[in-house]
Formats: structure tokens, sequence, C-alpha cells
């Protein structure tokens, strides 16, 4: 571990280095520039490439809390999820394969965010995901999220790769017996070899807030499938919940809902959480063990453990650094930028964020306010925060505004055709760095967050191809990437109903 902190450190001066000002230049530049270490970046895409995770399979169990009221907890980037159990992470050979790879999990999960704002719109949402049963899709190795943490759950506590999701609410587990679950790198959790685990009953005012996502059924699958014919169905007490959670892209997960100790070390223990024990799984989630929901919802998380607060910070994509994640019972702390937290965990669960305006090159886009106003009515409109989405989304109008205010300010680099979603990529081989215009998001009160170069140009390859990292958002709201979050901490301060963001304090 210690040698990943050295890293992080490392990581931090450079990202200071890449923040100060710059004395020679070497391309015409318009007045705001940012330099990108082109070398650093090849440096680091070639470390990820090569990490063996097997040689340190503990890397991601460090967490660190002082009571269960606060504490931090570490995750890391699904690219580095160890093999074991059946699963093979199938790691890239090339940081090319690598980034496609990742743009895929992109694309599934920008398509999952549509559905979420369709189902939330419309009665489709009344469309049972259970219809989707027998269906098969075997095959599939991406995973959906891109972010993993070890979680403890049951008592005995037994530890699991979940994926950390700010975008969804309801958290599940695969559970044994398995009616049909994909594989992943841990065992899977056996409820019945935990004293603390508990199956729901309908009435339960937890089930309720299932909404629809929600069933009742005269036994727990568990039973019913584990003994065919004996007992299913008859016993006569009151129904057992069940919960179907349906993703999109024809990942469900489905099974019973129960109250379970979850957990992230001793002192950070929770008992009686709301939980589905997943006996029917499919899809985007391949390898991990479950999803831990962090979202806007009541079911999420955080609000079952009524948090106040909520902050993370991702470290850079290619480091092999862990990340951290801080959930607290005092309100969010000082930020050096702050905005007003728009969310609505009844009707959708993502963090909407109140953005203003974005510059490039010091000019501002011409965009009105409004183009990044949220609509409460429909939930459409507005900015999400979401760390499953790697490339920020902007409305199509934002979007080309954008690109085309930085290929005004990028005329003197070496293009490159488009690559993928990217239309605006340059060849960089060669090339120790480069000056590019700033890229900056605008907030009320005249704040001003810029982002480091590398936040927005980011290779592609590990010959030297960069692109620019923003793309048109095909769903009703524009989101805040991940590459656009790293090396800034974002602070979600639920009691005052603000997102504050600080460079520099991973
Ligand atoms: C770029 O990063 C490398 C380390 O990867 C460092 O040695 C070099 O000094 C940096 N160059 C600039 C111009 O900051
Ligand atoms: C763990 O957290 C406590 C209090 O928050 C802090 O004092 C301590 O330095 C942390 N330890 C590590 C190893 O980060
Ligand atoms: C559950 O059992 C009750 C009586 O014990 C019966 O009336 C009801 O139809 C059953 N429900 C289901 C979904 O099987
Ligand atoms: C949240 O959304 C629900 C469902 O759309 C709505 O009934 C409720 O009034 C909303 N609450 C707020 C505070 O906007
Ligand atoms: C907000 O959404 C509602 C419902 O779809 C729609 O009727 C209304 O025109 C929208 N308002 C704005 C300002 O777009
Ligand atoms: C990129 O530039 C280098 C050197 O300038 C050149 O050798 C290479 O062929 C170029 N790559 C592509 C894909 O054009």
């Amino acid at each position: 571990m210690a040698e990943h902190r050295g890293l992080l450190l490392f990581h931090f001066s450079l990202l200071a280095l890449s923040i100060c000002p710059v004395t020679s230049r070497r391309y015409h530049s318009p007045p705001y520039t940012a330099t990108l270490n082109v070398s650093d970046s090849l440096a680091k895409a070639h470390t990820i490439v090569s990490f063996d995770p097997t040689a340190d399979p503990h890397f991601a169990d460090h967490h660190n809390s002082s009571s269960s009221d606060d504490f931090s907890i570490q995750f890391v980037s699904r690219d580095l999820l160890p093999s074991s159990h059946g699963y093979a992470t199938g790691r890239p050979l090339s940081y090319q394969a690598l980034t496609v790879a990742r743009l895929r999990r992109d694309a599934a999960r920008v398509r999952y965010i549509g559905h979420r704002f369709r189902a939330a719109a419309s009665a489709d949402l009344k469309n049972p995901p259970s219809l989707l049963k027998g269906q098969i899709y075997s095959g599939r190795r991406e995973g959906n999220d891109e972010y993993l943490s070890r979680v403890l759950i049951g008592t005995p506590a037994r530890s699991f790769y979940m994926v950390l999701d700010t975008g969804s609410d309801v958290s599940w587990i695969q559970c044994l017996p398995c009616a049909n679950c994909y594989e992943q790198s841990d065992a899977v959790f056996d409820p019945s070899a935990s004293s603390s685990y508990t199956p729901l009953s309908c009435e339960s005012p937890r089930c309720r807030d299932l909404g629809y996502g929600y069933a009742c059924v005269n036994s727990t699958i568990s039973s019913s499938s584990a003994t065919t014919g004996s007992g299913g169905g008859g016993d006569g007490a009151e129904g057992s919940c069940l919960y179907e959670s349906w993703y999109g892209d024809n990942s469900f997960s489905i099974g019973d809902f129960a109250t379970e100790t979850v957990g992230f070390s001793r002192e950070a223990e929770f008992s009686g959480l709301s939980i589905g024990c997943g006996h029917d799984n499919e899809g985007l989630f391949y390898g991990s063990a479950g999803i831990l929901g962090l979202g806007a919802g009541s079911l999420s998380f955080v609000s079952q453990v009524s948090a106040r607060s909520l902050s993370y910070c991702l470290v850079d994509r290619d480091s092999i650094a862990a990340s951290t994640l801080r959930i607290g019972s005092r309100h969010g702390g000082r930020a050096e930028i702050t905005a007003p937290l728009i969310r609505n965990g009844t009707a959708i669960p993502y963090y909407y964020v109140e953005l203003t305006g974005i510059s490039v090159g010091g000019k501002m886009l011409d965009a009105p306010p409004s183009t990044f106003a949220v609509n409460v009515s429909n939930w459409g409109g507005g900015v999400i925060l979401d760390t499953g989405t790697v490339v920020t989304r902007l409305f199509g109008k934002v979007y080309a505004a954008l690109r085309d205010a930085f290929r005004a300010g990028t005329a003197a680099l070496p293009a490159a055709e488009a690559w993928s979603i990217f239309d605006t990529c340059y060849n960089l081989t060669g090339l120790e760095s480069v000056e590019v215009p700033t890229v900056a998001f605008h907030f009320p009160r005249g704040q001003e967050l810029q982002l480091p170069a590398k936040n927005y140009l980011i290779p592609v390859d590990d010959a030297g191809t960069h692109c620019l990292a923003f793309a048109p958002s095909s769903v009703p709201a524009n989101i805040i990437g991940s590459v656009q979050h790293q090396g800034i901490r974002v602070s979600i301060d639920l009691v005052r109903s603000r997102v504050g963001f600080t460079r520099r304090m991973c």
C-alpha cells in the first residue's frame, strides 16, 4: 500500500505542475491555455496495461474509519479487478483495447441512464422486468460501472467486490441458490450461512419503498427453488418481498428483498440494512458481486445509514492507486467551489448540480443558462454527476460549441482521425507536452472550476493519439463523467443541499 500512496503523491505533484503557468510556448496560444504532459499520460497508459492485480489481491481492502458515523472507503477501477472463482478478467493487452472496453461500458451506462429517464417518465416502467426471464445473454464480459470496493456482508462477515454506484438506489448481491448468476470475482454469497440475514415481508415499509420494482410472493425465492415441490407457496404466512431491478441493456437482478448486516470494517458496520439477495442476475455487472447504491433515493445505502454527506475523489483512471469515498455524519465541510445540489430520490436517483456555463480558452460558450437547468416536472435537462459514465455528455449544441472552440484553439496541433465516439483527435506522437485551451465549468456566484488538461485530452492508444473527451448526449440530461471528475474531490452535502469541488484534495 505504501507504494500506492507514493504513486498517489507522485500524481498529485504532477497535477500541481500541470496547473502551474507555462513559460515556453510551443504553439500559438489562445488567451488561456493549460499544459498536457503527453509523456506522462503515455507513461501511465503503459503502467495500467502492465499492472498485475494478483500481485496484491488485497489492495482494495484498506478502509479507515474513526467511528461508524464517519468512515472512508477505498475503491478501485474495474480494470484492476483480480480474477478468481471462474471469473477471468480478460485483461486487455494494449491500451487501445482497454480504451475500447471502457467506451463500451460507457455507452452501456448512458443507455441505462436513458432507460431510467424513460421509466420515470412513462408507463413502460410498469413492464415487469421478469418478462426477461429465460433470455440468456452469455459471453457478456463487460462490467457496466467503473468503480468497485470491498464490502463486508453477513454474520460472520464475508468480503465482496461491489460496484459503488452514485446513480442507483437499491443495493443487491448475487445469492445462492443461483437460478442464474453471472461470473464474479468472489464466491457467491450464501444467505443460509449468515445469522443476520432476514427476508422482508410485503408489509414492511422498505418493501413498499421499492415502488414499481416490487412484488409479493408466498415464499422466498431461495426456499422455493431450493426445495422444488415442497413447502413453496403453502405456508400461509404473510407474503415475502421480491425486488426486481432492471438496468437496460438486458441487465437485471431479481430476488428476495431482505435485511442484512453491511459494512466496511469492524468499526463501520450497519445492521438491518435492506438489500436485495439476487437469485436471477444477468448482464453488465460481470466480475462484481453486486451493487452498492449510493444514489439519492430512500433505499440507497447513503439514505439508510442517514449519512449527511458523501464525498469522493477519483484518482487518475490509469493509476493503480485507490480512490476514497467518505460517508459522514456531519455536513460537507469546506470546499473550494460550491454549487446547489438538486435531487428528488423519489423521482430519479441522480445527483444534479447547478452549472451555469462552460468556457473554453477563457471564453464562455454561447449557451443560455437554461441549457443546464433541470426541469423538475420530468427531471429532464440539468447536469448529473455520474461516476459510472466515463466521458462527459453535453447537449448537442453545447457539445458542438465546445468542440469548435477547442479546435479553433488547437489549429496548430497535428490532427488525427476521429476515434470511436470522439470526433476531435490529435497525433501527439513524439511530443513531450502540448498547450491546449483551458476548459472550465462555471457555477453560480462567478465560481469557476478549471479542469486539468488531462481531464479532457486523453490518450486512446499507447502511440500518442489523444482525443477531446467530451461527447454529445443521447439522453435528456447533461452528464459529468469520471474522466472530468479525476483528481477533484466532490463533496455532496445532503443537509445543506450543495455540491463542493476541491482540486488537489484526493
Ligand atoms: C512530464 O512528466 C514526466 C513524468 O512522467 C516528467 O519527467 C516531466 O518532467 C514532465 N514534463 C513536464 C513538461 O512537466
Ligand atoms: C484514519 O482516520 C483517522 C481519523 O479520521 C486519521 O487520524 C488516521 O490518520 C487515518 N489513518 C490512515 C492510515 O489513513
Ligand atoms: C398466497 O397465499 C394466500 C393464502 O395463503 C392466497 O390467497 C394467495 O393467492 C397466495 N398468493 C400468491 C401470489 O400465490
Ligand atoms: C419528488 O418527485 C415525486 C414524484 O415525481 C413528487 O411527487 C414529489 O412532489 C417531488 N418532491 C419534490 C420535493 O420535488
Ligand atoms: C418541463 O416538463 C414538462 C413535462 O414534460 C413540460 O410540460 C414542460 O414544458 C417542461 N418545461 C420546460 C421549461 O421545458
Ligand atoms: C503520428 O505522427 C508520427 C510522427 O509525427 C508518425 O510517425 C505517425 O505515423 C503518425 N501516426 C498516425 C496514425 O498518423
